[in-house]
């Protein structure tokens, strides 16, 4: 059965409470309560996990083969600065989807490099919440293509 995981990146935890401009008000309880309603609603299993720490976030991307079908990643900051996760995203066999809450294309110059995006297999960003839940139509529509080859 195929399974999904969601990665959120350093920060995020206190979403509601920061930079509500970019971020909005609800709280990451808001948002993965929205990712479980995915999850029920399509029936695909979920799991999510949250760290403010590049190396966990590494070792949680090289242990997701033979677990999980695709990776919705917010990598936050690390987005724009982490080689590791990169390396970890370019050496999983693992899909990776990348998401963001706000349109880092239309923020400050350093935010709108990724040196994540290139290898995933997409980015998906500016929509909120909803950035998520497409990432997680973006894996669905994967697994679904990828059962049919
Ligand atoms: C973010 C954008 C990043 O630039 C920032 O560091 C974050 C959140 C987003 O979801 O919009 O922490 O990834």
């Amino acid at each position: 059965m195929a399974k999904l995981l969601v990665i959120h990146g350093p920060n995020l935890h206190r979403l509601g409470q920061r930079e509500a401009d970019y971020y909005g008000t609800e709280t990451i309880d808001d948002l993965n309560a929205k990712i479980q309603a995915w999850s029920v609603r399509m029936k695909i299993p979920v799991d999510v996990y949250q760290s403010n720490h590049e190396g966990d976030i590494v070792e949680r991307i090289g242990l997701a083969a033979g677990t999980y079908n695709a990776i919705v990643i917010n990598p936050a900051a690390y987005t724009h600065t982490s080689v590791a996760i990169r390396d970890a995203i370019s050496a999983t066999r693992v899909p990776v989807i990348e998401v963001h809450l706000s349109n880092i294309h239309g923020r400050e110059e350093f935010r709108r490099v990724s040196l994540t995006a290139p290898v995933c297999r997409g980015q998906i960003c500016g929509f909120g919440h909803a950035s998520y839940l497409l990432g997680l139509d973006a894996a669905r529509a994967f697994i679904t293509r990828q059962k049919k080859a």
